[in-house]
């Protein structure tokens, strides 16, 4: 439950994504820097959720790292995994308090586009019964398509989490007009997500410029943000940067709440 509510609207709840504190050590071998002091540190900034992607190829995150976070953050966990049955039966055992269900390309960098819903429903709804059963809030990160999100009430999950990399491309890549397409085409899929029911999350690319505008919409519960959090973290360390986060997603929502009123 969300406890900052303003009139009829609630502040989204931030979800802090804490894969690139992994990728960091990786990239030395050893135990630094470490993701649950990222993790701790996210909570004591304010973090709503700790987000974590266990990837089949544990580029970032590794099991033990998951069953440490597990043992000792208080906050919510949403774990973000491929729907293989590695994962699956992974976090049957974790029982995190939200999963995620993303697709997975070895070659990718990161998540590019969303996962196919309409092309695999019966997989969908299985895994989405299994994880349901295990106590998992399930949400399905998809592109913000009609199709997509449709199919993804239909598998029975409750949450989606729309897809916001081209969004926030657009932003970085300073085109305006694609940006406003790419917000449109968002808030589009979001009416359309709560039209059946379906609590809506968005992620991906987005950074201190950018959250602001889709915190703003309504129908959003949670936001995701890794990368750019990280990066900022750097330099103004991990709690500042998620207070400076929060900032951002307060002011936008309590925008969008005075204008409402
Ligand atoms: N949401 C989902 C489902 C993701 O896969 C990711 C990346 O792991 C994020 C949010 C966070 O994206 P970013 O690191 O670009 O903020």
């Amino acid at each position: 439950m969300n406890p900052l509510v303003f009139g009829v609207a609630s502040v989204p709840l931030l979800g802090v994504n804490i894969d690139h504190i992994a990728t960091l050590r990786n990239a030395r071998g050893g135990n630094h820097p470490d993701p649950l002091l990222a993790a701790r540190a996210a909570v004591a900034g304010g973090a709503d959720i700790i987000t974590f992607h266990l990837r089949e190829d544990r580029r970032h995150i590794r099991d033990a790292d998951v069953q440490r976070i597990k043992a000792d953050i208080g906050v919510a966990l949403n774990f973000e995994a491929a729907m293989t049955d590695e994962m699956l039966s992974l976090i049957e055992q974790v029982r995190p308090q939200s999963v995620c269900l993303v697709p997975e390309r070895r070659q990718e960098i990161t998540t590019e586009g969303g996962l196919d819903v309409t092309g695999q429903l019966n997989r969908v709804q299985g895994a989405c019964a299994r994880l349901t059963a295990a106590g998992c809030q399930v949400s399905l990160f998809v592109e913000a398509s009609q199709a997509q999100i449709e199919a993804s009430a239909r598998a029975g999950a409750p949450c989606v989490e729309l897809h916001t990399g081209a969004y926030a491309n657009a932003c970085e890549a300073g085109d305006a007009a694609l940006a406003q397409h790419e917000l449109e085409r968002l808030r589009q899929g979001m009416a359309a997500a709560r039209a059946l029911g379906l609590q809506v999350h968005a992620g991906h690319g987005l950074t201190l410029s950018s959250t602001g505008s889709i915190a703003a919409m309504p129908e959003i519960r949670e936001l995701h943000i890794g990368h750019a959090l990280v990066g900022h973290a750097v330099f103004v360390g991990m709690e500042q940067s998620v207070r400076d986060f929060k900032a951002v997603i307060m002011r936008a929502s309590l925008a969008r709440t005075a204008a409402a009123s």
